[in-house]
């Protein structure tokens, strides 16, 4: 491995950068975790204090303006962004999700015009992969994308997308020869403010109500020929090799959001008393706590493998079990962190209960990650066809 990648377990940087963005989470964003949930409004102070502090996209290179985080410091920040709040957590999770199409197959001209503003945190970037009737079998989307001289007009409906409404640009995956099935998919990117785009109303949503999930409608939007993200056809494979290096941005996700639900309950059972003492101080209860501890320790060590494995594939190094270890970590941060929100709320007893306490808050917010960027049942299919290929 070259020296300039970073080792397998975080480095000193790394640790640092876990305690700024822990002390900014806690002072900043957790602050206001509850009301943006009880209100579904848009979590606007943790952007403003994301941007400020050059958090909000760290993952773009240094040549576009950006912080040039490495996979493994982007995981980092996401996590310590979801242990306080899961809906901001989508700002700098997103962001990436939204751009990296763009860097792993966009032109230098595409890559300079839509990442600069990113960087600077004057645009957030989204990602419209999903339809309606096209949700797991994501090949199956209608929205087209036909030629017409130096444009291309597109016509279709998005669904399902992350902070649709607030993001300036959109990676849209749309057919652009319905002949060929998944190899008749091309990828654009489509601007909030070009003639024809529209959103729906907000879903109306279990958890993560901050981030607003809406359709993307497009109306004979005309763009230049030069919006397409790498040759016409490449859309398909573009969209799936992004997921490889984003499941694992999700499983940090779902690592923080399990992280502040474990901790909350620590604290909590060594405050709570019944029966003369402390519940912490009952076997039933430390046995409890540990296994959340053990499981979630197990799921960010493949996390960071994986976010390791996406580092080097970025820097063009072959990395084989990339779909693998990515589908992996996302499947089981995911698995683990609605194991232990639910344990959490069972060690809070009634008030866990309660929208007093933020456990059925992180309950609620767990459970996405095991259904976007491809459901559990789909990861467990992608790691199935990796091993039997
Ligand atoms: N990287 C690059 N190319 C890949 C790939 C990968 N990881 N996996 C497959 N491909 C290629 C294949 O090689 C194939 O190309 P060839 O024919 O040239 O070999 C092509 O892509 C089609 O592959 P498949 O035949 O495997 O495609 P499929 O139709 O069977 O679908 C699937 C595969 C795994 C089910 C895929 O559709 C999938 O991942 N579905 C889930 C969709 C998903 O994750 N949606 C997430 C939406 S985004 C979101 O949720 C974001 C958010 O809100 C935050």
């Amino acid at each position: 491995m070259s020296p300039d990648f970073p080792a397998y377990a975080p480095s000193e940087e790394h640790e640092m950068l876990r305690q700024t963005v822990r002390e900014l989470a806690d002072a900043k964003i957790a602050p206001f975790a509850a009301a943006v949930d009880e209100e579904s409004r848009f979590p606007q102070e943790a952007l403003d204090a994301l941007v400020q502090n050059e958090l909000h996209a760290v993952h773009v290179p240094e040549s576009y303006g950006g912080a040039g985080a490495d996979a493994l410091a982007t995981v980092i920040v996401i996590e310590e962004v979801a242990r306080a709040c899961a809906s901001s957590s989508l700002i700098p999770a997103v962001n990436k999700l939204g751009t990296v199409p763009v860097l792993l197959s966009g032109s230098e001209e595409l890559k300079k015009k839509y990442l600069t503003p990113v960087a600077k945190g004057e645009a957030m970037f989204s990602y419209a992969l999903s339809e309606a009737d096209a949700g797991s079998d994501a090949a199956g989307m209608k929205t087209r994308a036909v030629r017409d001289g130096d444009h291309y007009v597109l016509n279709g409906a998005k669904m399902w997308i992350t902070n649709a409404g607030v993001s300036e640009y959109y990676t849209v995956m749309a057919v652009t020869d319905p002949a060929k099935g998944a190899k008749g998919i091309s990828a654009f990117v489509v601007e909030k403010s070009d003639e024809g785009v529209s959103f729906g109303p907000k879903e109306k949503k279990l958890g993560i109500k901050g981030s607003p999930t809406r359709q993307v409608i497009l109306e004979n939007v005309r763009i230049p020929a030069d919006r397409m993200i790498g040759a016409e056809g490449t859309g398909f494979k573009t969209a799936l090799a992004t997921l490889d290096h984003t499941r694992i941005t999700i499983a940090a996700q779902a690592l923080g959001i399990a992280q502040g639900a474990l901790d909350y309950a620590v604290g909590y059972v060594k405050e709570r008393k019944q029966f003369g003492k402390p519940i912490a101080d009952f076997q039933g209860v430390q046995f409890m706590l540990a296994d959340m501890a053990m499981r979630l320790e197990g799921a960010r060590q493949l996390t960071y493998h994986a976010a390791i494995k996406s580092e080097r594939a970025m820097h063009g190094e072959k990395v084989p079990d990339l779909t693998f270890v990515s589908s992996a970590c996302k499947c089981l941060a995911s698995d683990v962190a609605m194991d232990i929100t639910v344990d959490a709320v069972q060690l809070l007893g009634g008030y866990g209960y309660t929208r007093e306490f933020p456990a059925e808050r992180m309950m609620r917010d767990a459970k996405i990650t095991q259904i976007y960027e491809g459901t559990n049942q789909i990861q467990r299919m992608v790691m199935a066809r990796q091993l039997l290929k």
